[in-house]
């Protein structure tokens, strides 16, 4: 390791999912051991990483614009390298380089070529990996992570189920799982340093396989680590959320009570053309078999607005689903065609307008069913696992419940890590307001659970 690179400061931005974020700190972890060190301080970089989205134009042209931006860094430092990381530097590859600013164009399974093309790149190479693999999980890395009260832990990468809408089967690849055993293990790893939350992630995270062992398996070997920390995944797909899937979360105390579970729309029509796999009468048995095994469930979705040919009727189908099932959350997005999808050969149809329209409709329906469902819980007191400071002042704390809920309180000497009871006593759609009545602690697996006091 020459001393010069062990002095190279690396920063990097991350757009995109939950998977990116773990991606980053994969990337970090390999940085990290060839001698790189990671900072914070743009201006001051020699190389600049950006990890970058696909799924949606607006994605991307929100990444072209931090591209521009690195670009005026790099006018007043010649020798910072830029280098595009993740999604986009899948789907565009070769062309990105193109554009003078970019040094280096890498795709999510080629992480492991970095340090190599960065040191070549910092001779003047451009450099370009962005071949998919069918066994890279990158399971023998130690991600470098800075949090130190939850963790982002990748259980499985890519997406075979190619929705006609979405771009992750061609940026990511084919679906591969990593042993239960390595998840194990970093769990523990995660325990012994005093993590409190695991979120397992995947694209489809529940048709994760490892052998005979299935996504519940895991979920039960996962939760046994450590009965203090608290389990999440994400994101899981109607097809393959098993009804021991449901018994497991619901049996597993510190399980979270959370489930995401896209449904992209309420048109059976909309969802055989989206290639969903699924109807809409499925999908309401589904969460009616979830909320009745998981007491105190949270349930949150995503929506697609204005899918190729999506009428009038099929928009009024999906508020409907929405008003009688009424979500936790929902995410909604307008549709953005993407090439080399099923979708992309369909008409782009419905105007842009029109679009912000449906998912206006649908946000403010969402937003009025949130705010109730949070002014419900005032004068009930919630667990929350605290957090660290709020984004607003330092006498304030911040904490999230099993249901995902963020919870704000005046800061007295909990610590980040701890779990604290919070009386909720004012909530906007949001966010809930409290103070705290009973102790902090490191909570017992029974006072893990949410309870209406
Ligand atoms: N694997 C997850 C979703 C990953 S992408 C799943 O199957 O649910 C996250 C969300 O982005 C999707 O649920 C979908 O609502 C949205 N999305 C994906 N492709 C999109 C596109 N082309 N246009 C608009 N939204 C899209
Ligand atoms: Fe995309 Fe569908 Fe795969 Fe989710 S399941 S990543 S929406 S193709
Ligand atoms: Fe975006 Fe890639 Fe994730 S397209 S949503 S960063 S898998």
């Amino acid at each position: 390791m020459s001393t010069s690179r062990q002095t190279r400061q690396v920063y990097i931005e991350t757009y995109g999912c939950q998977m990116n974020v773990a991606d980053s700190e994969v990337v970090g972890g390999i940085l990290k051991t060839s001698g790189y060190s990671l900072t914070e301080d743009l201006a001051g970089a020699d190389v600049v990483l950006v990890n970058t989205c696909a799924i949606r134009e607006n994605a991307e042209q929100r990444i072209y614009g931090r591209i521009g931006l690195f670009g005026t860094y790099k006018r007043r430092n010649p020798g910072m390298l830029i280098g595009v990381l993740g999604c986009m530097a899948e789907r565009l590859r070769l062309s990105l380089l193109e554009d003078d600013l970019v040094d280096l164009v890498v795709g999510p399974d080629e992480y492991r070529k970095l340090p190599g093309l960065m040191e070549r790149a910092l001779e003047g190479e451009q450099g370009i990996a962005v071949r998919l693999s069918r066994v890279e999980n990158y399971d023998d890395i130690t991600p470098l992570r800075t949090d130190g009260v939850c963790a982002w832990l990748s259980v499985m990468r890519g997406c075979d189920k190619f929705c006609t809408f979405c771009v992750v089967p061609f940026t990511r690849g084919r679906e591969r799982s990593r042993s239960v055993e390595s998840i194990v293990r970093e769990v523990v790893d995660l325990s012994s340093q005093g993590l409190k939350e695991v979120t397992l992630l995947g694209q489809n995270v529940n048709s994760f396989r490892d052998g005979e062992r299935d996504f519940a398996d895991l979920m039960q070997e996962v939760a046994a680590v450590d009965r203090t920390m608290r389990i999440r995944f994400t994101t899981s797909h109607p097809q393959d959320m098993s009804g021991r899937l449901i018994d497991v979360i619901a049996g597993e105390e510190n399980i979270c009570n959370y489930v995401h579970l896209p449904v992209q729309s309420g048109s059976d029509r909309i969802l055989g053309l989206m290639n969903r796999t699924y109807t809409v009468d499925h999908y309401r048995r589904l969460i009616g078999r979830i909320r009745e095994t998981i007491p105190g469930v949270a349930v949150s979705t995503d929506i697609i607005s204005g899918f190729p040919t999506e009428t009038e009727d099929d928009h009024r189908m999906t508020v409907d689903l929405l008003t009688e099932i009424r979500f936790d959350g929902a995410f909604t997005f307008k549709y953005s065609a993407r090439e080399r999808t099923k979708a992309w050969e369909m008409e782009d149809n419905i105007p842009e307008e029109e679009k912000g329209k449906r998912v206006w409709e649908i946000t403010e329906l969402q937003h009025a069913i949130a705010l109730e469902q949070n002014r419900n819980l005032i004068g009930t007191a919630v667990r929350v696992l605290v957090e660290g400071p709020s984004r607003k002042s330092p006498y304030e704390y911040t904490g999230r419940t099993e249901t995902s809920r963020t919870v704000v309180f005046p800061h007295a000497d909990e610590q980040p890590g701890e779990y604290a009871e919070i009386r909720i006593d004012r909530a906007n759609s949001a966010t809930l307001f409290g103070r705290r009545t009973g102790d902090v602690s490191g909570a017992a697996p029974q006072s893990l659970r949410e309870s209406a006091a």
